[in-house]
């Protein structure tokens, strides 16, 4: 038994020492991520908001109507709304981050990858505005890592 417990103990000591090396790895997997906010809590300014509509009335509006409702011109395809509640639900719980890049890869469907990253991210705080969404003071920045932590939900939070 002598024998036993010269070649057991080592072993144990090594189980040890990868059990406290997986907590410690899982301890900074579960630290909690950045602080997340709601798109509600003034993410955006007003001025950002009107460069949006500038852009928004010549690469946009024909598709997703004057109204952002989906009421394209007669020779476009059919557009999907892109303001207010219906829109905003389609996207509740997804971040800033996931509809930038739709926007600036998938957008405009006849020309995508055209806009800018200024021009994706200032056509979706006009969607923000449209939808009633209160502005700060504070522009919403074209950056994936500040968007990822701006969240979208149909009501206010
Ligand atoms: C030529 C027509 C056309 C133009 C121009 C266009 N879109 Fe679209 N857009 C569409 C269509 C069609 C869809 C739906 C695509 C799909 O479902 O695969 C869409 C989808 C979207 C969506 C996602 C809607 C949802 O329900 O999730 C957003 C956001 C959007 N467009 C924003 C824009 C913005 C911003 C612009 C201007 C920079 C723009 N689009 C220009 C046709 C267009």
């Amino acid at each position: 038994m002598k024998s036993c417990s010269w070649t057991v103990r080592p072993r144990l000591t090594t189980v040890g020492a990868t059990l406290a090396a997986a907590m410690a790895t899982m301890a900074v997997l579960t630290e909690p991520a950045a602080a997340q906010v709601s798109i509600w809590s003034g993410v955006y300014t007003e001025a950002q908001s009107k460069r949006g509509q500038t852009l928004y009335s010549g690469a946009c509006s024909q598709c997703h109507g004057p109204k952002l409702n989906g009421a394209a011109q007669s020779d476009q395809p059919p557009s999907p709304a892109i303001a207010r509640a219906g829109f905003l639900r389609k996207w509740e719980g997804k971040t800033v981050a996931e509809l930038f890049k739709y926007v600036r890869e998938m957008m405009p469907t006849d020309n995508p990858g055209t806009l800018s990253d200024q021009q994706a991210i200032d056509s979706i705080t006009y969607m923000f505005a449209v939808s009633e969404i209160p502005a700060g003071d504070k522009d919403l920045p074209p950056d994936p890592k500040v968007l990822e932590g701006v969240v979208i939900h149909a009501q206010k939070k």
